[in-house]
């Protein structure tokens, strides 16, 4: 197949930052996408709904005139985030769900929650209000191996969730093992995954083998080959409960590129080409639209979009970098070429 031409997507899980590196990223998500769920791990995070409104309207601000993209808000769930918070939060239409960082867990989740036990009452009212929660699955314990960090998490907590908050619509965001996988399969249909690109198309060996490589060190961490095959097959499987979520976190160069890197893969720049490469290899493009454009849409209880986004076979190089002010940002696969093409 030489063109594609699937409803036009939407990334289901991203980070945009703000000021000048928001100016620098935007555009290549709304090139691609026309919603995408934001999430609110700036530094101070956004925990209420008139934060979500204004950072809103700074990402407004910094797309292109002619853009219709849409941002879809997310509130960041602290130890003190109140009930109160949550029943604003149901009632906002920017509002569309509660990010929960166990404190320590990734890049700016300093303020996330410490003692998860004291959140049930605000799992309580957001099961009540229908509000998703969307979970960075990881514990940060410092006995627990970092590989093993999302299989703990499952086995010690989000079970316990799920048994105590049945009804509570729950994404896991970005997993990156076969035992998330096959949790996420025998759960109830409101429980969801969102996939990355990174953790589909590396494991461990291409971060690790032959040099450390920065620019692909994102958490939870890329795992094992065994890992990457499960999420092949959850992501083409055309099961609607596993769906597009880029976690596209762009840092400058020199903060990946250093003693103590950050974590964050940047993939906004060809996010859905690398997808469709994935979805090519494995031999299922016919499942990308499911994927990329309908399942997300059918969890959070949105229209799906009704304009399209054409793909064609066609090489185009990545650039090495991407200028943001007198910076740069490395992005994922940088100096390499991209088979499929946005027209
Ligand atoms: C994200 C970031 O940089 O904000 N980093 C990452 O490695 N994925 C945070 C996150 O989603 O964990
Ligand atoms: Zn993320």
């Amino acid at each position: 197949m030489n063109k594609i031409t699937i409803t036009t997507p939407d990334d289901w899980h991203i980070h945009v930052r703000s000021g000048q590196l928001l100016k620098t990223v935007i555009s290549h998500t709304a090139k691609r996408f026309k919603r995408a769920i934001i999430m609110p791990n700036l530094n101070p995070p956004v925990t209420t709904v008139s934060q979500a409104l204004q950072y809103r309207d700074e990402i407004l601000h910094a797309l292109p005139k002619t853009s219709d993209f849409n941002p879809l808000m997310t509130l960041y769930l602290t130890d003190t985030t109140s009930v109160k918070d949550i029943h604003e939060a149901a009632e906002s239409e920017h509002v569309h769900g509660f990010k929960l960082y166990p404190s320590g867990a990734t890049t700016n989740s300093q303020s996330g929650i410490s003692q998860l036990e004291k959140t049930y009452p605000l799992l309580e009212t957001m099961q009540k209000l229908a509000i998703p929660l969307l979970i960075h699955g990881e514990v940060t314990d410092s006995d627990i191996d970092i590989f093993d960090r999302e299989k703990v998490f499952i086995e010690r907590h989000l079970t316990t969730i799920i048994q105590k908050f049945p009804a509570l619509r729950i994404v896991l965001e970005h997993i990156t093992t076969k035992e998330a996988v096959h949790f996420i399969q025998t759960q109830p249909q409101h429980v969801a995954a969102t996939i990355t690109p990174q953790h589909l198309m590396f494991n461990r060996n291409a971060f690790l083998v032959g040099g450390i490589k920065p620019h692909h060190y994102c958490l939870p961490i890329i795992k094992r080959e065994i890992h990457r095959q499960a999420l092949i097959a959850a992501a083409t499987s055309g099961n609607p409960k596993f769906f597009l979520g880029t976690d596209s976190a762009p840092h400058l160069k020199h903060h990946k590129e250093s003693s103590c890197g950050c974590a964050g893969c940047f993939s906004a720049h060809a996010a859905i080409e690398f997808y469709a490469e994935i979805f090519e290899r494995a031999g299922a493009l016919s499942k990308l639209e499911g994927f990329a454009s309908h399942y997300g849409a059918d969890f959070y209880q949105l229209p799906r979009n009704t304009s399209t986004l054409s793909l064609v076979k066609e090489n185009w190089d990545i650039p090495s970098a991407y200028p943001s002010d007198e910076h740069e940002i490395i992005p994922l696969n940088a100096g390499q070429h991209c088979t499929w093409k946005i027209i």
